[in-house]
């Protein structure tokens, strides 16, 4: 443990690991289906807004706690207060709910990428083909263990710094063929009214669900209040400006969503409307995309390309995922590391194969109205999440003091950016919205107000 604490040697190494864990499936798969979900142009303008201050205040919080206290998460609140320690057995349920489902999505893009890859892309982009992949029964579970044993392996074999590495060297190649799908999308005829729809806020599309899907995935996209950047904060050397790191990563995470965004929400609205923005849900990224590769020239190579860097972003996440898991388990358990590793693997079995099989054979079990991979999105995102958030905004802002991160984080007379926004941030405004997001969760799923 002591050796890993010391294991971001620079600044651009902490930040380069921390938004490997932030970019990923949330960026590329989640982000544009809830923008199109929620009105395009007035979804991300709130997600900016809260990207900025709310992503912003969470994210300097929780690294800044776990680099004071190095520790991990899951002892590290209680080190602060005896009486929040519970936050840190929530932190450790977020990620090990989560890395299941992750994983099958995972396994979603694997097949893409075989698909690209064998020169079928063309049939990837019919309409019934996204829908009949996932509603049968063997394939994605397969798919599913390919990813989640790649993941584990890497973690068992410590392999991590080598995908570091390569993700250095990955990251920007996703961004530029990410730019140049969005540039294509420009060049297409007809392009034009998707992008504002995209762009220019609809403020009659505004309403309290936009925020709440908003603040979601915001936690979801930045891996906040889920213990991961404690973990990572704890790692971090002293010296390192905080204020600054925190910037980039904040910067990277969202420009990538946003660029996701913009290279298939314009295209759905071309090819099926605002009516099929709204329909197309988890499915959003796998139906529209092939559709784009297929009307491009060489748009089987650039398919394969891309979903290949896809897959890259979603392993360096999900690596992240599960070394959370194991380590906590490691740490509160005393378990040895495969030990725990094999704990998480169980786990992940069991929660992962209701996950692939209620898009088909499961798919008439419902918990709470969903199927069992939208419940645990829900699970974690609309509720855990909130709750950890809440606890932290309370033990930062008004148990410990707010002096007490800023003082972690100017110890080396570094300037605090934005240092009102986050005050006003973490005593007041966020956890009022905490509160509010929790109960217009509850009250919907009661029936007592309409979403
Ligand atoms: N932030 C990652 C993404 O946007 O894909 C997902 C993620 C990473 C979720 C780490 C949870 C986590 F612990």
């Amino acid at each position: 443990m002591k050796e890993k604490r010391s294991s971001f040697t620079s600044s651009i190494g902490f930040v380069m690991a921390a938004a490997g864990s932030a970019i990923g499936l949330g960026n590329l798969w989640r982000f544009p289906y809830l923008a199109a979900q929620h009105g395009g142009g007035i979804f991300i303008l709130v997600y900016v807004v809260l990207a900025l201050t709310f992503g912003f205040t969470m994210l300097m919080t929780e690294i800044a706690i776990g680099r004071k206290t190095k520790l991990s998460s899951i002892v590290a609140y209680k080190k602060l207060d005896k009486r929040f320690g519970f936050l840190g057995y929530l932190a450790f349920l977020v990620p090990l709910i989560i890395l299941p489902y992750y994983s099958v999505i995972g396994g979603w893009v694997l097949k893409y990428m075989v698909v690209f890859f064998t020169g079928k892309g063309g049939a990837a982009a019919d309409d019934g083909f996204f829908s009949a992949y996932v509603g049968s029964t063997v394939s994605p579970l397969i798919y599913f263990l390919i990813f989640f044993i790649a993941t584990m392996l890497v973690i068992i074999c410590g392999v991590e710094k080598g995908i570091e590495r390569a993700s250095r060297f990955l990251m920007p190649v996703l961004f530029v063929i990410t730019v140049g799908v969005c540039i294509y999308i420009m060049t297409i005829p007809g392009s034009a009214e998707g992008i504002k729809y995209y762009l220019l806020p609809d403020f009659s599309k505004f309403s309290l669900k936009t925020v709440c899907a908003a603040m979601g995935q915001l936690f979801f996209s930045m891996s906040i209040a889920m213990g991961i950047m404690v973990s990572y904060g704890s790692y971090v050397k002293d010296d390192v400006n905080l204020s600054k790191a925190v910037n980039h990563i904040e910067i990277y995470d969202t420009l990538i969503a946003l660029l996701a965004g913009f290279m298939i929400i314009p295209a759905v609205y071309m090819f099926s409307g605002e009516e099929g923005l709204k329909s197309s849900g988890v499915g959003l990224m796998f139906m529209t995309l092939p559709k784009v590769f297929d009307s491009m020239p060489m748009g089987n190579i650039v398919g394969a390309c891309f979903f290949v860097l896809v897959l890259v972003a979603a392993l360096t996440s999900s690596i992240s995922i599960m070394e959370a898991t194991v380590s906590m388990a490691m740490d509160r358990f005393k378990l040895s590391r495969n030990k725990a590793a094999i704990l998480i693997f169980v786990i992940s079995i069991v929660l992962g194969i209701p996950s692939s099989l209620g898009n088909g054979a499961w798919s008439h079990i419902k918990l709470i109205g969903m199927d069992f991979l939208t419940f645990f999105d829900f699970v974690t995102n609309s509720v855990l999440m909130p709750v950890v958030a809440f606890g932290t905004c309370i033990l930062v802002g008004w148990c410990l003091g707010t002096k007490v991160i800023e003082d972690e984080i100017t110890k080396n007379g570094e300037k605090f950016s934005r240092l009102a926004i986050f005050r006003v941030m973490l005593k007041y405004i966020a956890p009022v919205c905490m509160v509010v997001i929790l109960l217009f969760y509850t009250l919907s799923q009661f029936g007592i107000i309409s979403v």
